[in-house]
């Protein structure tokens, strides 16, 4: 195409040379190339306009010819300025200015349009609205942090060292082995013998977390517009995997033996998938009975739909030994044991496992090296040492006595509330209890009040899905110091007492 003027643009020689003399430790053909691409993109240099010659260019401004040339040359080559023998160089014919102008203008930065409703999917969308309990989750109260002030970090630190060190080469590369087989047959073992889970190693799939295998089991088991059953009140980041890979989402009540499927009115949509946490239901805390349990894997038979297991705080029972996984108490129910490390070790490490069901092995495995690819072996193989020398079932056994202290903590300056009618969950096991409250007003109040003492206060009926949800507070204690519950549940006991008329 001709060019629209071919006037030589002159200025750009000074306009260079000011460039160029401001201090700079970049190589100068990298300087002449960013400030003539930049002046490209900012629309000073357009279409049609011709520069300098190299020879003048290096001439005027003191630089070799060949710095010039390798600027011009990688300017030619991305396409900002094309070479027209016998009539020198253009910026090129493209509509560069005339696209960044457009972008400008329709950008979410310029107010043009809302990030949200315009720009994002409505499976987008509906994500966002499982995704309130993930504010602030530090300090006393947040629920689901561990004590990450007493992880061995030192000891964990060296075996990560280690195993980096001695990575073999293939470990490099991509893998589809569903895991490290060493930390595979370490959990395998601790498994069975601590939750009675069946299976062999190669049932299990390293995943990263708990969240990552929630995904994978809605988008291998399910299709968009299939049914989940949820526990209500429930965790919502299983609801929301199951919800952004297109599932219908209906909440099934929860009372003091767990998830009532007999509750669930006959007739509808069978469901896919039936998520739940028997050994410590999240969030009220109660263990779900040996009938309802029974229930369960038979409703989960009838409908031809697969239970998942979430067992994500099993490790820390007080006062009576870990209640055995769903998974192992019917040989071939339709169960699928979902595991993770993010409270027993911590959730930055991003590490979990499904244990699956014989026949789910291989599809699952190809389709996860395929979807997210599977990687972080050597921290897999410091893991496997981990459990294999002990230091995993101390670290469970210290952290269990150091839970077990944090929630008397929190007990002890509750007490003045308790005393006047606060009813607590039993607090048998887990990282948090619950306190009910009479009416969300109450709710709504003190969690209003908490946010200005910088104290984290997750309203229980946040983690139902019909509304309005039951109110009361999850109280997470397992992440901040005993001091720092101390204050927290001192000022808790104060405010509630002051909201129930305490003199
Ligand atoms: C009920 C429940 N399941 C699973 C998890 C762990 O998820 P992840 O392994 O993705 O960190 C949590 C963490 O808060 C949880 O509360």
């Amino acid at each position: 195409m001709e060019p629209v003027m071919s006037v030589e643009v002159d200025w750009t020689i000074e306009a260079l040379g000011l460039e160029l003399a401001k201090p700079s430790s970049a190589p100068l053909a990298q300087r002449v190339y960013r400030t003539l691409r930049n002046w490209i993109q900012e629309g000073r240099l357009v279409s049609g306009q011709r520069l300098p010659s190299s020879r003048r260019l290096a001439r005027e401004l003191g630089l070799g010819r060949n710095t010039v040339l390798a600027a011009v040359d990688q300017l030619i080559a991305e396409g900002f300025l094309e070479s027209r023998p016998g009539a020198g160089t253009f910026i090129a014919d493209v509509a560069f200015e005339a696209v960044a102008s457009q972008c400008r203008e329709t950008s979410p930065a310029a107010g043009q349009a809302e990030v949200g409703e315009a720009e994002l999917s409505t499976r987008g969308i509906q994500l966002l609205e499982f995704c309130a309990t993930l504010d602030d989750r530090f300090g006393a109260f947040a629920p689901g942090v561990p004590a990450l002030d007493r992880f061995p970090h030192e000891l964990w630190q060296r075996l990560l060292r280690r195993h980096l060190h001695t990575a073999p080469t293939q470990w490099l590369d991509y893998q589809a082995q569903g895991g490290v087989p060493a930390l595979r047959e370490a959990l395998c073992d601790y498994l069975r013998l601590s939750r009675s889970v069946l299976c062999r190693p190669e049932q299990v799939l390293i995943v990263q977390g708990a969240q990552h295998g929630f995904e994978l089991l809605a988008r291998m088991l399910g299709d968009v517009g299939d049914r989940v059953w949820v526990e209500e009140p429930g965790y919502s980041g299983a609801q929301a995997c199951f919800s952004a890979a297109g599932f219908e989402v209906e909440p099934v009540p929860v009372d003091a033996e767990g998830m009532s499927v007999e509750s669930v009115p006959a007739g509808g949509a069978s469901p896919r998938l039936i998520h739940v946490t028997p050994s410590h239901q999240y969030p009220s805390g109660v263990t779900m009975s040996l009938e309802r349990r029974l229930a369960l894997i038979e409703a989960a038979e009838r409908h031809r739909a697969w239970i998942v297991e979430d067992d994500y705080d099993s490790e820390f029972r007080y006062g009576q030994r870990p209640i055995a996984a769903l998974q192992g108490l019917v040989d071939g129910a339709r169960v699928i044991y979902v595991g993770t490390f993010s409270k027993v070790l911590y959730p930055g490490l991003r590490l979990g496992y499904l244990v699956l069901p014989e026949p789910l092995v291989a599809p699952f495995r190809r389709a996860n090296a395929r979807l997210h690819r599977e990687g972080q072996y050597p921290v897999q193989a410091a893991l496997a040492e981990f459990i294999a020398q002990g230091h995993f079932s101390r670290h469970v056994r210290r952290m269990r006595d150091c839970y077990r202290q944090r929630q008397s903590r929190l007990r002890e300056a509750l007490a003045p509330a308790v005393a006047r009618g606060l009813t607590l969950s039993e607090g048998q096991a887990g990282m948090h209890l619950v306190a009910w409250l009479d009416d969300l007003k109450t709710e709504r109040t003190l969690v209003a009040h908490a946010a200005e003492q910088d104290v984290t206060l997750s309203p229980l009926s946040r983690y139902y899905l019909r509304q309005p949800g039951r109110p009361g507070l999850v109280l997470g204690y397992a992440g901040a110091r005993e001091d720092e519950i101390e204050r927290a549940g001192r000022w808790l006991a104060r405010e509630w007492l002051a909201l129930e008329g305490e003199p």
